[in-house]
């Protein structure tokens, strides 16, 4: 299976994501994740991407581009793109890459949610930075604050969930991102999800617009 999670920060596409990756087969590349490894262990790639990240800013296409490509050789059994494309020319670059080897998208889905609630959502969101797994302190709080449920370890708020850069964070998205929607409503492949219910009933409209195939025992 070959997806792009495509929505604003905050509507949910790493949750998803996480979520649906055993199940479709397929391996979540989060760009964010990449970058934000990058960035803690000091690379090159993360010192350049910092700033950008910092301001809310998007880190520059030719950079995400060369960064997908190496990714893509590593992911024969499909991926779950979460945070990629974010612009028409990542979005065209893309579709030359998939030409190039001979691969198809399934489909491009499209998490609609107002601004209110992702900005409560984003200000509101914990992390484990060992796995991935979110957590919201309003709505899917853990049991005891700031500590993993199941592995007991500490979580983490992201830098760039402070107010005012979410808030640059969602201009950017209007500005920078969105056009991809008539993209890829252009393309046949967009299917649109509420991203404002709750998390169980997202997935499964996610998995009946997609037409989820049998669970496949993909690691992670
Ligand atoms: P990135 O890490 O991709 O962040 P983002 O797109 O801003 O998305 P988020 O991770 O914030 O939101 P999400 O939709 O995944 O929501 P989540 O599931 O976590 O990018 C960060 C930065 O990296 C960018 O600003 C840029 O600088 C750079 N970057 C990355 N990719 C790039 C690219 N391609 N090009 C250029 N630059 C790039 O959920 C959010 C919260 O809501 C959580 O607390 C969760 O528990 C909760 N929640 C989720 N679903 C629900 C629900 N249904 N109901 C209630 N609560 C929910």
């Amino acid at each position: 299976m070959r997806l792009i999670f495509l929505g604003p920060p905050g509507a949910g596409k790493g949750t998803q994501a996480q979520i649906l990756q055993r199940r479709f087969g397929a391996k979540q590349v989060s760009t964010g994740d990449i970058l934000r490894d990058n960035r803690s262990r000091g690379t090159e790639l993360g010192k350049l991407a910092e700033s950008y990240m910092n301001s809310g800013a998007l880190v520059p296409d030719e950079v995400i581009i060369k960064m997908i490509e190496a990714e893509l050789d590593t992911l024969p059994d499909g991926f779950i793109m979460d945070g990629f494309p974010r612009t028409v020319a990542q979005a065209e670059a893309f579709d030359c890459l998939l030409e190039s080897k001979d691969l198809t998208l399934d489909a491009v889905v499209l998490f609609e949610a107002d601004r209110a609630t992702l900005i409560a959502r984003l200000t509101g969101r914990w992390t484990n930075p060992r796995n991935g797994r979110p957590y919201n302190a309003a709505t899917n709080p853990p049991r005891v604050p700031g500590i993993d449920d199941e592995d007991g370890g500490p979580l983490v708020q992201r830098d760039d969930d402070k107010l005012e850069t979410v808030t640059k964070r969602l201009d950017v998205y209007e500005r920078q991102t969105s056009p991809l929607v008539e993209y890829y409503r252009h393309s046949g492949k967009l299917v649109q999800v509420d991203a404002l219910a709750p998390v169980d009933d997202v997935t499964k409209e996610i998995v009946a617009k997609i037409g989820a195939p049998v669970e496949q025992n993909a690691a992670g």
